[in-house]
């Protein structure tokens, strides 16, 4: 007996004098179960006390239960303290300097293709056509073939590409190919607008890309006529430079129109009065377009006699030099965070 309550004695200085020495909540937790734990010094303490002699238990368990009382107590003063401890620390971190500039954020922004090409198609989306993609990789056949560009025509000269598969698998050119797949797999009336990446094997230099992005148009149905072509693009016009823009058409050759043209706009940087961006003519050519060729609509499986076409193409960044008056296409995709970080 009298070694069992030395034990005791003991236990309880050694649960002391380690509580003072408990700093932080989690040092504060073990103690816990090192002494007052399922598995902790007192209750190996107690379960030994099952082994004394029947009449010595009551004295051995209430002295016990003394004990862990005191000890209960005592976690619960050096928690407090704790608590208070490390709520003054917390002040202290959190203490802040309100005449520090603040710290400027970096957030991610749309790049500038990104938010033309958003633009455009959203204005043509108003205008009842439907967004639609295709390949970039894609066939001789949609890319110049089906577009009445056969292997030794001239023409193939304005598109000169890379070839993934020579001779019958390459990058596409334009995004002229994408009218032929969506007539293909649809019965007019068809009227989409196609944003996509196009390659040119080509020098570079400020004005000329090996890749850059095209928006083409295309629609299809009874009775369609350059008029229409002339109000949609006019329409368009009007609505991503100014209302009272100006817009004017040239005759121009593409295999894949009949008749041809190409759609000039009023500088909208100087309103038609000439400028840097205008070289001073007051116009700038936006796109081509046409009516669709009578050969390409029998291509794809469509009646000439029966419905008409007019399609178009454009260049987004040349939109975006324009509006941004930015003077070399290379600075696009030449990943320069200085160059891009302007247009968050
Ligand atoms: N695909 C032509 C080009 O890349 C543009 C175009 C599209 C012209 C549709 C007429 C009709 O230059």
């Amino acid at each position: 007996m009298a070694s069992l309550a030395e034990t005791l004695e003991t236990l309880e200085k050694r649960a002391l004098g380690d509580l003072a020495g408990v700093g932080d909540d989690s040092a504060l937790e073990n103690w816990r179960n090192v002494y007052l734990g399922r598995r902790g010094a007192l209750a190996d303490y107690l379960r030994s006390v099952g082994q004394l002699a029947a009449a010595d238990r009551p004295a051995a368990g209430q002295a016990a239960n003394a004990v862990k009382v005191a000890l209960e107590a005592a976690f619960a003063d050096r928690e407090a303290q704790i608590q208070a401890l490390s709520l003054d620390a917390r002040f202290e971190a959190d203490r802040i300097d309100v005449t520090l500039p603040a710290r400027r954020l970096h957030t991610g922004a749309l790049h500038p293709t990104t938010q033309i090409l958003r633009r455009i198609v959203s204005i043509f989306r108003d205008l009842g056509f439907r967004e639609t993609e295709g390949p970039e990789v894609e066939l001789d056949w949609y890319n110049f073939e089906a577009l009445n560009i056969p292997p030794d025509h001239p023409a193939r000269d304005m598109w000169d590409t890379f070839y993934v598969n020579p001779p019958s698998v390459l990058l596409r050119t334009h995004t002229s190919p994408v009218q032929i797949r969506t007539m293909e797999r649809s019965t007019p009336p068809v009227r989409v607008i196609v944003p996509g990446r196009v390659y040119r094997y080509e020098a570079q230099d400020p004005s000329h890309e090996w890749m850059f992005y095209q928006v083409e148009g295309l629609a299809v149905d009874a009775g369609l006529t350059m008029a229409d072509l002339k109000g949609v693009l006019v329409a368009f016009a009007q609505r991503i430079f100014w209302p009272d823009t100006q817009c004017k058409f040239r005759c121009s050759y593409f295999p894949f129109v009949e008749p041809g043209m190409e759609m000039d706009v009023q500088c909208p940087i100087c309103r038609g009065q000439g400028c840097r961006v205008c070289k001073h003519s007051g116009w700038l050519e936006l796109l081509g377009a046409g009516m669709v060729h009578p050969k390409v609509l029998t291509n794809v499986g469509y009646d000439p006699e029966q419905v008409h076409g007019f399609a178009f193409g454009m260049g987004p960044e040349r939109i975006a030099m324009v509006t941004h008056v930015i003077d070399d296409i290379r600075l696009f995709y030449g990943n320069d965070l200085r160059f891009l970080q302007q247009f968050g």
